[in-house]
């Protein structure tokens, strides 16, 4: 009975097994021929070529090793893997020129970041490119405190790999002399990484003062945002409220005099012996 109810679960459990070793097998095989004819030590001997692609734009790389006649095909690698193997690469880009251009059609992501290369067949690679995302940096134009509150600036960052974000200052008053937040600040300025995974994106302030305001600039590499910090008065909420509350009060001053002469006679009226002792 209970031999029964197990076997389908074991059955079913060698069943999965099986395809998933020859899944996982073919990969391992492909990175092993991939790391036999691209090893670490060959990229090392290949000077990577600094480039910088804007993220959502196509890129290009032109190949231009001398072609000869029996040394074979151009063969393309994104961090050591061919990428024909490269599975986020899958159908997003094009050889072109007999191999010689690898062409990234359409939108490019952040995570094409990587280093590509490019080898004649079964040679080390010949020529090579570090490339990068363009980084450029995201903050609110306005952003507004009441005095005494947590102030948190959270720098948005695209462009991988993520640059550490510096911050500077500028008085609205004085502008263009922008001074770094922690010599400005000091120890209450604390920076963080961002949710994001950006070293420094967070700047933090647990209670903001007026002589905070200012112009707030986060600086990622080239890539540069600002935004313009008003603090508030701690009173500033309060007054309209005060503001209310005294008119509630006047009012209601006004309706009990007014409520008072007018039951005053019927008073007089009825409390006579009471009003004269
Ligand atoms: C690639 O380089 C070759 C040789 O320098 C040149 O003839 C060709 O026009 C280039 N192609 C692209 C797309 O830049
Ligand atoms: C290349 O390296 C970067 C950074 O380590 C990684 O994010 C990316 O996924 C890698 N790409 C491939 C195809 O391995
Ligand atoms: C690219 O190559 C450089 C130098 O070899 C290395 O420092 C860097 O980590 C590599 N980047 C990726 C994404 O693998
Ligand atoms: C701003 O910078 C300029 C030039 O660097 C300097 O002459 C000026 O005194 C600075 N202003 C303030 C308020 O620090
Ligand atoms: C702005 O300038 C005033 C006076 O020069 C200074 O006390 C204050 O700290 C400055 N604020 C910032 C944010 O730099």
């Amino acid at each position: 009975m209970l031999r029964q109810l197990l076997l389908p679960p074991v059955l079913l459990f060698i069943a999965l097994g099986v395809p998933s070793n020859a899944q996982s097998e073919a990969p391992a095989t492909g990175a092993a021929g991939a790391a036999g004819a691209g090893s670490a030590a060959s990229v090392g001997d290949v000077a990577l070529e600094l480039t910088y692609y804007d993220v959502g734009r196509a890129f290009s790389f032109n190949c231009t090793i001398p072609r000869t006649a029996d040394a074979g095909g151009f063969v393309w690698r994104k961090n050591g893997t061919v990428v024909s193997e490269v599975w986020d690469l899958n159908e997003r880009y094009k050889l072109e020129e007999g191999g010689a251009v690898f062409r990234l059609s359409g939108r490019s992501a952040e995570d094409d970041f990587g280093n590509y290369t490019c080898a004649l067949g079964g040679a080390a690679p010949a020529q090579g490119w570090e490339l990068r995302g363009r980084p450029y940096a995201k903050l609110p134009a306005n952003t507004n405190v009441v005095e005494g509150q947590k102030l948190k600036l959270v720098c948005r960052v695209v462009g991988k790999p993520y640059p550490e974000v510096k911050w500077t200052v500028a008085n609205s008053s004085e502008e263009g002399n922008a001074t770094d937040v922690t010599l400005a600040l000091g120890a209450r300025a604390v920076l963080a990484r961002s949710e994001q995974g950006v070293a420094g994106a967070e700047l933090v302030l647990e209670a903001a003062q007026r002589a905070d305001a200012g112009v707030y600039s986060c600086v990622a590499a080239d890539g540069l945002a600002a935004t313009t910090l008003r603090v508030k008065d701690m009173y500033a909420a309060l007054w309209p409220f005060l503001g209310i509350c005294a008119e509630v009060f006047v009012l209601c001053a006004i309706i009990l005099v007014y409520e008072k002469r007018r039951t005053k006679p019927e008073l007089d009226d009825s409390d006579t012996d009471n009003h004269e002792q």
